[in-house]
């Protein structure tokens, strides 16, 4: 019989690698074999400052150290892509200061590892509905997306009011446009070519994504892109999340075989 000893405790849960070290873990990597875009959807920052009885939002700043490690350790390994879910749709329900704090936080975080990416080969994109994020925050993008390539060694695609039903819908509607005008025959719809409409055109989608926080769902995220991509959930809450983690969900990711339906 498979078994797994993933433990659900709070606290820096190391799941079925327990007890190899982090040089052991980086060492049985298959290079070769690498996954090219990870997706995570970064989540427990809230209960991560609950448990430290902090407010909420100091998850999220906490949360920044954890993205920068993360890019940092994508960028060694040689990882092509990496999308991170950092504000949905959905997100603006939370209370004003939250949304208030997470939109400040954005900025900081732009302003501040600009450099640093742009050091590091880095590219820097954005997937979402800008529109609708404060005037402020959208010039910073907007000027940041001028200043840093799309494409790079490794490209952070930033998921910013991203969701993926609207996504879709959003896609549906600029294909029927340009079918309208003339410019797309129906019959010339195929799937690649709806893709063309998505936030993600140009990238290839996702091979691993990875949920911190526990939860045992999709949220929204990359609904299209994620048809065949392999799943990887941590009870480590985001803060928390270290290179070790990653190393593991890479690991686990190379043990697994993707048949993408056939058999
Ligand atoms: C989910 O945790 C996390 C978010 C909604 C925001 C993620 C943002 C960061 C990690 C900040 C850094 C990123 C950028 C690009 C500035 P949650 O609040 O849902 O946690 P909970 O499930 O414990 O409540």
């Amino acid at each position: 019989m498979h078994t797994t000893s993933v433990s659900y405790s709070f606290g820096q849960e190391r799941g079925q690698w327990n007890g190899a070290s982090e040089e052991q873990l980086l060492a049985a990597i298959d290079r070769q074999r690498l996954p090219v875009h990870v997706a995570i959807i970064m989540d427990g920052n809230g209960r991560w400052a609950t448990r430290r009885s902090l407010p909420r939002v100091e998850g999220h700043r906490a949360g920044v150290g954890a993205l920068r490690e993360t890019v940092e350790v994508c960028g060694q390994l040689g990882i092509r892509y990496l999308t991170v879910y950092a504000f949905s749709t959905e997100n603006w329900e939370r209370p004003e200061q939250e949304v208030g704090f997470l939109m400040e936080l954005l900025m900081t975080v732009i302003e501040q590892e600009l450099p640093r990416l742009c050091e590091h080969g880095v590219g820097l994109r954005v997937i979402g509905d800008m529109g609708r994020l404060p005037a402020q925050v959208r010039e910073r993008l907007t000027e940041a997306l001028k200043t840093v390539p799309a494409e790079e060694k490794l490209t952070l695609c930033v998921a910013l009011n991203y969701g993926g039903r609207a996504e879709i819908t959003r896609a549906a509607r600029l294909l029927a446009h340009d079918v309208m005008l003339g410019k797309v025959r129906l019959e010339d719809i195929d799937e690649a070519a709806f893709a063309s409409y998505l936030y993600t055109a140009g990238l290839p989608d996702p091979d691993l994504v990875i949920r911190t926080g526990g939860e045992h769902r999709i949220s929204n995220f990359l609904l299209w892109q994620l048809a065949y991509a392999e799943l990887w959930i941590t009870p480590v809450y985001w803060p928390d999340f270290r290179r070790v983690h990653l190393y593991e969900a890479i690991l686990d990711y190379q043990r697994r075989q993707r048949r993408f339906g056939r058999i």
